[in-house]
C-alpha cells in the first residue's frame, strides 16, 4: 500500500478519505442474507487497499429497523443481526491495526418507539416524568383529535401521532420529525443531555474515532412549538435553532478529553451556507457533509458556483470542506448523471427517468477525480467505487423504506441505493453471503463485482484505487486550497500547490491539455492529447 504522506494523528480528519459502510448491505458473514460485522471484518483488507483513512458506519445499534437502524432501541449495544459488542470492539482494533479510523453514527434527535424510555412514557401515561423526555402534547379540537400543530414529518404526513393511554383511551400526541416509530427527544430536559454525554463516552472509551451526527440541526425546537401556518421561516422551528450550538460545544469538550483527535461530522441539510458554517466553528463540529455539491447538476458553471460558495463559507471558520457524491439516502450518481436532469432533490427522485448509463458512468468517473482532488475531505459510499447504479425496478412489495408507505406510495424511497454489494461470482447473491440477500441484486451486476473489477485496470474500482492512493502520496491533495485555471467554457480546471492540476471537461468538445503538463491519471483515455467530453485528468505541472 502507498505510504501515507502525513502521520495519521495530526489533523487527520481535515483531508481524510472516508468510506461509508451501510452495514446491512455490505457483506454478510453468517449467511442470513443481512450484512454484519463479521462480513465487514473480512472485507477490511479490501477497504484498506482502496486507500481509505476512515470508515463511517451507519447505525449499528439494536433497532426494530423501522428506518434502517435510525430508530435506535439501545445506544450502548449492537443490533443482534449485525453481531455483538465484542465484535464491534474487534472491528475497531483490527481497523486501527490497518491504519483505518472508525466513525459511528449517533442519532440524538429521536430514538425508537421501542426504546425503554419511550415504552415507559407510554406505560406510565399522562403527567409521568418519563413523558418529559419526549414531546407529548394534548391534541387540538374538543376531543383532542387534531395534532398539536401543523408540522409535517419529513417522511410525509403529520409529525405527530396520537398515543394510547394505559386504560386504552386515546391520549396525548407525541412529536416525530420522521416516522411514528421515531419519537423526538426533548432536549430541554437535562436528563437527555446527560444520557448522550454518557453514550458518547461509552463509545469513545471503546476507541471510536468519531461520530456522524444524524439530523444534527434538529435537536432544539422553537419555544411554544409554533404552527407554520404556510410560512417557511429561516430557521424553521424544528431546525437550526440557535440553542443547538451549545450542545455541540459541550460535546466537543468531551471529545477533546480523549487522545488522538476524536471528531464529529454533522448531517445538516440547510439552505444558508453561512448558518451551516456556524456548526463548524472552532469549538463545535470538525466537519459536515456538503449536500449542495451532491445535489448540484453536472454543469461546469453550477459546480464551480457550489465549489466557490463552499470554500467561501468554510474559510472564515477554518473548517475543511467535504465532497460527497452519494450516500444511503440519495439516488446513486451513476444514475443521476445519466439523466436529462442531473440534479438531485428529495422532492422528486425522478424515479425511472430515462437514463443513459454509459454517459452516467463516464461522468461518475470524472466526478471521482474531481471530488478526490478538491481541498478537504471526501466520502465514498460503498459500491460507488464499483460504479453501481440505483436499482429502480425493485418489486414494490420488497420495499422497506418507510418513505414508500408514508408518502402514500408516491415516493419509492431509498431502497434502490441500499442493494447488497456484489463481491464475486456470476449470479446473485454475488458472494454477498451464503444466503439470499435481503434485497435482490440485478443479474447485470455479474460484470460489476469487486472480483471482476479488481482484475480490470480500466474498471471504476481501479480508477478509485489509483486516485485514492495518489491522493495519499501527492503533497498537493487533501487539506488546503485551490486556484482556478481558465480553460474555456464548460471546463472546470484548478491547480493545487505544489505542481498539481485537475481538469474536468463538461463541454461537448475535446479540450487540449496544457503543453507543459505531465498526465498522472485520466478518467478515460486522451484522444490526440485532448480530454474528451465528460472526462477528467490529473496533471503534474512542471
Ligand atoms: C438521516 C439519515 O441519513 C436517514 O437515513 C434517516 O432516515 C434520517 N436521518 C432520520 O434518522
Amino acid at each position: 500500500m502507498a505510504e501515507a504522506k502525513t502521520t495519521t494523528t495530526t489533523r487527520w480528519w481535515r483531508g481524510a478519505a472516508i468510506y461509508q459502510v451501510y452495514v446491512r448491505s455490505f457483506a454478510d458473514g453468517n449467511g442470513d442474507g443481512v450484512g454484519d460485522l463479521q462480513g465487514l471484518l473480512r472485507k477490511l483488507p479490501y477497504i484498506a487497499e482502496l486507500g481509505i483513512d476512515a470508515i463511517w458506519l451507519n447505525p449499528w445499534y439494536p433497532s426494530p429497523m423501522a428506518d434502517g437502524g435510525y430508530d435506535v432501541a439501545d445506544y450502548r449495544a449492537i443490533e443482534p443481526l449485525f453481531g455483538s459488542l465484542v465484535e464491534a470492539e474487534k472491528l475497531i482494533d483490527e481497523a486501527h491495526a490497518l491504519g483505518i479510523k472508525i466513525i459511528i453514527d449517533i442519532v440524538p434527535n429521536h430514538c425508537s418507539d421501542q426504546h425503554p424510555w419511550f415504552l415507559q412514557a407510554i406505560a406510565e401515561g399522562p403527567d409521568s416524568p418519563a413523558r418529559e423526555l419526549f414531546w407529548f402534547r394534548p391534541g387540538k379540537g374538543e376531543d383532542g383529535s387534531e395534532p398539536p400543530n401543523d408540522w409535517q414529518s419529513r417522511f410525509g404526513g403529520p409529525a405527530w401521532s396520537r398515543s394510547t393511554n394505559p386504560d386504552g383511551t386515546a391520549g396525548d400526541w407525541y412529536l416525530h420529525l420522521y416516522s411514528p416509530e421515531q419519537p423526538d427527544f426533548n432536549w430541554t430536559n437535562r436528563k437527555v443531555h446527560d444520557e448522550f454525554d454518557d453514550i458518547l463516552r461509552f463509545w469513545l472509551d471503546r476507541g471510536v474515532d468519531g461520530f456522524r451526527i444524524d439530523v444534527a440541526d434538529g435537536l432544539v425546537k422553537e419555544d411554544g412549538l409554533p404552527d407554520l401556518d404556510g410560512r417557511t421561516p429561516e430557521p424553521l422551528p424544528f431546525s437550526d435553532q440557535d440553542g443547538v450550538h451549545e450542545i455541540y460545544r459541550h460535546w466537543r469538550r468531551i471529545a477533546d478529553e480523549y487522545p488522538g483527535e476524536r471528531i464529529f461530522v454533522g448531517e445538516m441539510w440547510l439552505p444558508d451556507p453561512e448558518r451551516f458554517a456556524r456548526y463548524l466553528r472552532e469549538d463545535e463540529l470538525h466537519s459536515a457533509f456538503n449536500f449542495d455539491f451532491l445535489g448540484c447538476p453536472w454543469d461546469a458553471a453550477a459546480l464551480r458556483g457550489v465549489i466557490d460558495d463552499t470554500l467561501a463559507a468554510h474559510a472564515p471558520v477554518g473548517a475543511p470542506p467535504t465532497w460527497v457524491l452519494s450516500n444511503h439516502d440519495v439516488t446513486r450518481h451513476v444514475t443521476r448523471y445519466g439523466r436529462a436532469d442531473t440534479s438531485f432533490d428529495f422532492g422528486d427522485r425522478q424515479h425511472l427517468a430515462t437514463t443513459d448509463f454509459e454517459l452516467g458512468t463516464r461522468r461518475a468517473r470524472a466526478a471521482a477525480l474531481l471530488t478526490t482532488s478538491l481541498p478537504g475531505g471526501v466520502y465514498v459510499y460503498q459500491g460507488e467505487e464499483l460504479g453501481l447504479w440505483e436499482v429502480e425496478n425493485l418489486p414494490d412489495e420488497l420495499r422497506e423504506d418507510p418513505v414508500w408507505v408514508r408518502s402514500g406510495h408516491t415516493d419509492r424511497g431509498r431502497d434502490g441505493c441500499r442493494i447488497p454489494i456484489p463481491w464475486g461470482g456470476s449470479e446473485p447473491p454475488f458472494e454477498f453471503g451464503d444466503g439470499t440477500a435481503w434485497l435482490p441484486q440485478p443479474e447485470e451486476w455479474s460484470d460489476f463485482t469487486a472480483e471482476v473489477e479488481a482484475a480490470d485496470p480500466d474498471s471504476m474500482l481501479s480508477l478509485y484505487r489509483t486516485a485514492l492512493r495518489l491522493r495519499r502520496t501527492e503533497e498537493a491533495l487533501g487539506d488546503g486550497d485551490l486556484t482556478w485555471l481558465d480553460l474555456g467554457p464548460g471546463v472546470l480546471a484548478f491547480t493545487r500547490s505544489p505542481g498539481f492540476a485537475c481538469v474536468v471537461n463538461l463541454s461537448p468538445d475535446p479540450v487540449p491539455l496544457p503543453d507543459h503538463a505531465g498526465v498522472l491519471l485520466t478518467s478515460d483515455p486522451l484522444h490526440d492529447g485532448a480530454l474528451p467530453s465528460d472526462t477528467a485528468a490529473w496533471l503534474r505541472l512542471a
